[in-house]
């Protein structure tokens, strides 16, 4: 079985992360999620912790899937969770010029290569902070993501004064 790593800001995981997630174990089998974080210089909605059990609790018992945080470089996550790959989810072409961009510097460092997966079409529009951004303003984002994570995003801007 082949072991991926998945490495993102996963703030928080949504929908169209979790199609590339799919595809990944449909390819390679062995998924790790690398939640990656600046532990000196926390920043974001969803503390490191937070993230990684609301990804965990979104993923359900898909068995070949581990999530877990990392400090560091995406190359150095990979390295010490044996992966054979890191695999990226692409939404647009927009995307495509960071990725590649990335992909090449990372390969440069470790000689790791980046596979990249094309976001289900009718999920590609989605994104994190347009995520945060909808639900702090109190419209609905349960369409986007997992239960898990729409109760979170409710419960972090419930009421008034959040
Ligand atoms: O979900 P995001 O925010 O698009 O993910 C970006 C992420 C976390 C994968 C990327 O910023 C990253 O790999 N950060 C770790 C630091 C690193 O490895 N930097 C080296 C050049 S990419």
């Amino acid at each position: 079985m082949t072991k991926v790593l998945i490495p993102g800001s996963f703030d928080p995981l949504h929908l169209g992360h979790i199609d590339v997630v799919d595809q990944a174990v449909e390819l390679f089998g062995d998924v790790v999620i690398g939640v990656l974080v600046n532990f000196e210089k926390p920043s974001g909605l969803f503390k490191p912790a937070e993230r990684v059990q609301l990804a965990r609790a979104s993923l359900g018992d898909r068995r070949s899937v581990t999530v877990h945080a990392f400090g560091g470089l995406a190359v150095q996550a990979a390295a010490e969770v044996g992966a054979d790959f890191i695999v990226k989810g692409l939404r647009t072409p927009n995307d495509f010029d960071i990725e590649q961009q990335m992909a090449h510097i990372n390969h440069s460092v470790t000689a790791i290569r980046t596979v990249f997966l094309p976001c289900r079409s009718d999920l590609g529009f989605i994104s994190s902070r347009f995520i945060r951004e909808i639900a702090a303003h109190g419209e609905a984002i349960d369409h986007l993501v997992a239960a898990p994570v729409a109760a979170a995003l409710a419960d972090r801007f419930a009421g008034p004064s959040h």
